[in-house]
């Protein structure tokens, strides 16, 4: 392990903020210098957090006893969910099960100290529900299968999640790569929670994962404004770990059973692709950061922007060659099914 809290911790407040900092800042001032900022937003989340119980979004009527208690074990024509659906569900809840993983990332790169610590325990307890909820609908419903999804919950988590911050770095403060890392990840995922609600169809599951969706809107925004503030304290540092992160962005899901199949199957038909990932994650958190307007990079960080900016434009093409070739595969597949049914109406 590297040392993360090293470096000359002597520097005070004052001599920090508005200087035009000739070096990074180390992992302890940024987060001192960020505690008063972490502190009025966890106050601004506790404000606007709303209670919520994860019983109350489960249809408790639908449930009965499985076979190792009298009942009868899960069965594929028992879910009414599509096969799109269950994957999307599927790929969301072994995301939120990964908790772990996560909370370590962040338990690791942030303070346990006041409004860090504050914050920790909070964020994970919140996350912590969403798993429940969707766990208790999915298994009274019977929408997947329960043995398949504790199968690959115990891959998953067996697996770990590694920031691509840890593979990347040697020696730089962990607390900018986790801090933009989650930003992108709390929007992302309130994305495909709110795309799987609606292609449930059924009102009870697009309700849950709508309430799912609005607390992932309020940890990005919290992320999203320590994210900003470390943009304003360290710019140049900043923009590195921003760009790094984007540059090496993967979902949540990448490594779980089945991945490469469910992320496919969800791109494939709108739950979370690569337009959505740029234009509905991406660009709306640059914006905010005021990253193509700000003034107070060195020539280093503008640099950075550059690179940022070569790659955001790369990006804008791959979105029009994977949404070409994906046209031209729901084409095929829609004249198959054409076929498919014209044939069988000749018999
Ligand atoms: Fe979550
Ligand atoms: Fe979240």
């Amino acid at each position: 392990m590297h040392d993360r809290e090293g470096g000359d911790g002597h520097h005070g407040r004052t001599r920090l903020k508005g200087v035009n900092m000739a070096r990074d800042l180390t992992q302890l001032e940024l987060l001192t210098e960020l505690e008063p900022v972490a502190a009025e937003n966890v106050n601004r989340h506790l404000s606007l957090a709303k209670e919520w119980h994860p019983h109350d979004y489960v249809p408790w009527d639908e449930g009965r006893n499985f076979a190792a208690l009298g009942g009868v074990d899960w069965d594929p024509e028992q879910s009414k969910l599509s096969e799109l659906a269950k994957a999307a569900m599927i790929t969301n809840l072994l995301t939120e099960d990964n908790l772990p993983s996560y909370h370590r990332e962040i338990a690791e790169n942030f303070s346990q100290d006041g409004a860090w610590g504050t914050w920790v325990g909070r964020w994970t307890a919140e996350e912590n529900r969403h798993g429940i909820a969707i766990r208790d609908y999915l298994v009274v419903t019977r929408g997947v299968d329960p043995v398949a999804l504790e199968q690959a919950r115990m891959i998953h988590m067996t697996n770990g999640f590694a920031s691509p911050a840890d593979q990347l770095l040697e020696s730089q403060a962990g607390f900018l790569f986790s801090v933009a890392y989650v930003t992108f990840q709390e929007l992302a995922t309130r994305v495909a929670h709110r795309n799987t609600g609606k292609v449930c169809d059924d009102p009870i599951a697009d309700r849950l994962l709508q309430r799912v969706a609005a607390d992932e809107n309020l940890h990005m925004i919290f992320y999203r404004n320590m994210c900003g503030a470390a943009l304003d304290l360290s710019p140049d540092q900043t923009i590195d770990a921003i760009t790094l992160i984007l540059e090496n962005f993967q979902m949540p899901g990448a490594g779980m059973p089945n991945f490469r199949r469910n992320g496919v199957l969800m791109a494939k038909h709108g739950i979370y692709d690569l337009r959505q990932h740029l234009e509905e994650v991406i660009q709306p958190v640059l914006k905010k950061w005021d990253i193509f307007e700000r003034t107070d990079f060195t020539p280093r960080g503008e640099e950075i922007r550059d690179r940022l900016a070569a790659f955001l434009d790369k990006m804008s093409k791959d979105v029009v060659r994977f949404e070409e070739q994906r046209d031209r595969m729901l084409a095929r597949e829609a004249a198959k099914r054409e076929r498919e049914l014209t044939g069988a109406s000749v018999h």
